[in-house]
């Protein structure tokens, strides 16, 4: 079963007896792990109510363009930001006539128009509408534009009638929207993600260490698995959960990580360090718990922590290793600078001075810089950019013996 982790997923559900089956589909895309909202147009409220799909999705429900109370919560371009794909099942012939002339009239044109994101109907129809010259030709319209069309399947119909139009049962929706996401360009490679922060004990209850949630580096581990890659993530503590289909080697400090990721390194073809390593790991442990005592001062002497990423970068005939650079300030110039230094073929530079961005956020812009160029992407989310990171950092890639 492909999964849908983390996936934000915008089902539109239009006017059809079908509908009843989307809550059905609902339950199921979250059973993947899908985080789900829903858009319903008029006619789709003549069926089902939105309290239905609410209670399923978790989520409130969108109806109205023109609704100020949910437009101040997420506003319709929001929304079509935020899906990672928008699906809408059923779509009636009515809402492809729509779409196939580019109109925004409700809610849900209006997001088809507005995303960036890809677009899939299932359609659900009496088979004589679904024959129609003019449906068929709509089909083709939206088609040409890269809209994917699941089904519709053929068989007995609400109305009696015997023939193509009944929409795709929802686990095999499910199913059809999560293989989209598999692009397979990591298949048969093995790689290596660092993540999150490292800790660096002081005494038995003190640390050092800093603010980094490892969100971006559990989403490379994401995207990566999802394009077909055996994935270790080499993680320092974080809240996060383990992401499906990924080998997960918890370390503490980042000796730890240094020598987890040596001996994993090895044997990978793409190393990505997005751990955000502690510099420097204080002198001396000291096994019990220092009192404070008398003294106003606390003097800690610090040494400097083995380079992980320039380490792995260093191997002999070991793999492509990309690095992140967190700048406050002169980006470009010192990612450049950190590129060269540790020997890396990429890196992935962040302003950390950006707010809302980074660091303990959900959403990131990044530019990835080679030797060639420096490419922008984002600001998306940390998954949207997983995915985009993970298709740029493939290229990089030498050609494996099964591609030839
Ligand atoms: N990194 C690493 N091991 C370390 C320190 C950093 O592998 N001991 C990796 C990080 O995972 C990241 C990259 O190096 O991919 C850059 O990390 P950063 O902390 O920005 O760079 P530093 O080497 O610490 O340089 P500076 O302190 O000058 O910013």
């Amino acid at each position: 079963m492909s999964s849908l982790t983390n996936k934000r997923i915008l089902l539109g559900v239009t006017g059809g007896i079908a509908a009843y089956k989307s809550a059905d589909l609902v339950r199921r895309l979250k059973e993947r792990g899908a985080d789900v909202r829903v858009v319903m147009t008029e006619a789709a409220r003549e069926f089902m109510t939105p309290l239905t799909f609410q209670a399923l999705s978790g989520n409130p429900v969108h109806t109205d363009l023109l609704d100020p109370a949910a437009e101040a919560a997420m506003g319709h371009i929001e929304l079509a930001r935020w899906a990672d794909r928008i699906l809408v099942a059923p779509a009636s012939a009515n809402f492809m006539a729509r779409l196939a002339e580019g109109r925004g009239d409700d809610l849900l044109t209006t997001l088809c128009l507005a995303t960036r994101s890809p677009l899939s109907l299932a359609p659900a129809m009496n088979q004589g509408m679904w024959q129609n010259e003019a449906t068929q030709a709509n089909l083709l319209r939206l088609q040409e534009r890269g809209v994917s069309v699941f089904g519709p399947g053929d068989g007995s119909q609400a109305c009696g009638e015997v023939g193509p139009g009944r929409m795709l049962e929802p686990a095999m929706l499910a199913e059809a929207l999560a293989a989209q996401f598999e692009s397979g360009r990591l298949s048969g490679r093995k790689v290596v993600i660092t993540a999150g922060p490292t800790r660096e004990a002081i005494d038995p209850v003190r640390y050092l260490s800093n603010h980094s949630s490892g969100k971006m580096g559990y989403a490379l581990a994401e995207a990566a698995a999802e394009a077909g890659a055996q994935v270790t993530l080499i993680s320092g503590p974080t809240h996060l959960p383990r992401p499906d289909r990924v080998q997960r080697v918890d370390v503490t400090s980042a000796r730890e990580m240094h020598e987890a990721s040596l001996s994993h390194a090895a044997q990978c073809d793409l190393f990505i360090a997005a751990a955000a390593v502690a510099d420097y790991h204080p002198a001396e442990y000291l096994e019990q718990k220092l009192k404070k005592g008398d003294s106003d001062q606390w003097q800690l002497t610090l040494v400097k922590n083995p380079d992980i990423v320039a380490a792995v970068a260093a191997l002999a005939g070991g793999p492509t290793t990309i690095g992140f650079a967190a700048e406050s300030e002169n980006l470009l110039e010192f990612a450049r600078a950190k590129l060269e230094r540790k020997g890396l073929r990429g890196i992935i530079a962040n302003d950390i001075s950006r707010e809302g961005l980074g660091f303990n956020s959900d959403d990131n812009a990044v530019i990835l810089i080679d030797r060639e160029r420096a490419l922008e992407l984002g600001p998306m989310s940390k998954t949207q950019l997983a995915r985009a990171l993970i298709h740029e950092l493939s290229d990089y890639l030498p050609a494996s013996a099964s591609d030839s």
